[in-house]
């Protein structure tokens, strides 16, 4: 084509990818460039802002490495993590299911597995508390044959990884529930923490917003059970002070809970049902 002209440049760049043969790939793609053209010309874009937003997605691709991915971070402080979410709970057709919520950087297979109640809060500083429930399907029904991976991050707010004072492996661990489908882990009273403030999403897309950079407190799951979908979630603290400036646009309302006292423990408790959704349920993409 030699009369590539601003009325037809998108549906030429659109239509180059007419040969990409698969269907959802060819999708993606052409979309991809619909919108961006469309960003493009709704803003009017210029010479200078197109040259630093590439010069951006350079910095961000360089400060990134095996341990660290700014990308990961932009697609979270954008909403786009939390859309992804959102949209997959939609198209699991199981409006009861709870709620899934970002994965986050800190987690890292291989948990050790600990014994059903589990006890992690030997060795660390803060508030002891407990968290407890159940593995339910879709009916409510208990699910035995579920797993958790759990992780936290320390009273001073960091999580193991980026922190030499811990031992490895503090505040996590993966259990088996028990035949009621429930689990208890004791362990310290999770603190806020920032989103790492250090590099370019940081510095040329959340500060000069005027945004936060906290994270409310939370502890993050993996719930897993046979013949249901795995459910990446976080559950907050209800008493946290940055419940509704979360970076990330993790919370949901169903994913806030309290701590309170309780005549069956020593410490304050925190009782969390997960419900699954079946993977039967999922309605065709
Ligand atoms: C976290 O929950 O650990 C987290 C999530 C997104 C960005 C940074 C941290
Ligand atoms: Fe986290």
């Amino acid at each position: 084509m030699r009369n590539i002209a601003l009325d037809n440049i998108t549906q030429a760049a659109a239509d180059s990818f007419a040969g990409v043969p698969d269907a959802r790939r060819r999708l993606l793609l052409q979309q991809l460039v619909q919108h961006l053209h469309g960003y493009a010309k709704a803003t009017g874009l210029t010479h200078d802002e197109w040259r630093a937003a590439l010069a951006f997605l350079h910095r961000t691709g360089d400060i990134s490495s095996d341990s660290r991915s700014e990308f990961s971070l932009l697609s979270d402080v954008l909403g786009l993590s939390s859309l992804v979410d959102l949209l997959a709970a939609a198209q699991a057709g199981a409006p009861d299911a709870t709620p899934g919520s970002v994965l986050g950087p800190f987690h890292t297979a291989g948990s050790p597995w600990k014994n059903n109640p589990a006890d992690l809060s030997a060795g660390n500083a803060g508030q002891v508390v407990l968290l407890r429930g159940r593995v339910l399907g879709a009916r409510g029904q208990p699910l035995p044959q579920a797993t958790l991976d759990f992780w936290q991050n320390a009273d001073n707010g960091l999580y193991w990884q980026l922190d030499p004072s811990q031992p490895q492996d503090n505040l996590r661990c993966r259990l088996q529930v028990d035949a009621e489908g429930q689990f208890a882990i004791r362990t310290i009273r999770p603190q806020p923490y920032q989103i790492p403030i250090d590099g370019p999403v940081w510095h040329d897309v959340v500060e000069p917003a005027g945004r936060s950079a906290w994270r409310p407190a939370h502890v993050h799951l993996i719930v897993q059970a046979p013949g249901y979908r795995t459910l990446v979630t976080e559950i907050f603290d209800a008493e946290d002070p940055y419940l509704d400036s979360d970076a990330v646009f993790g919370v949901r309302s169903a994913l806030v809970q309290r701590y309170v006292p309780d005549s069956s423990s020593d410490v304050p408790v925190m009782t969390i049902d997960f419900r699954l959704a079946s993977v039967q349920a999922q309605t065709p993409a």
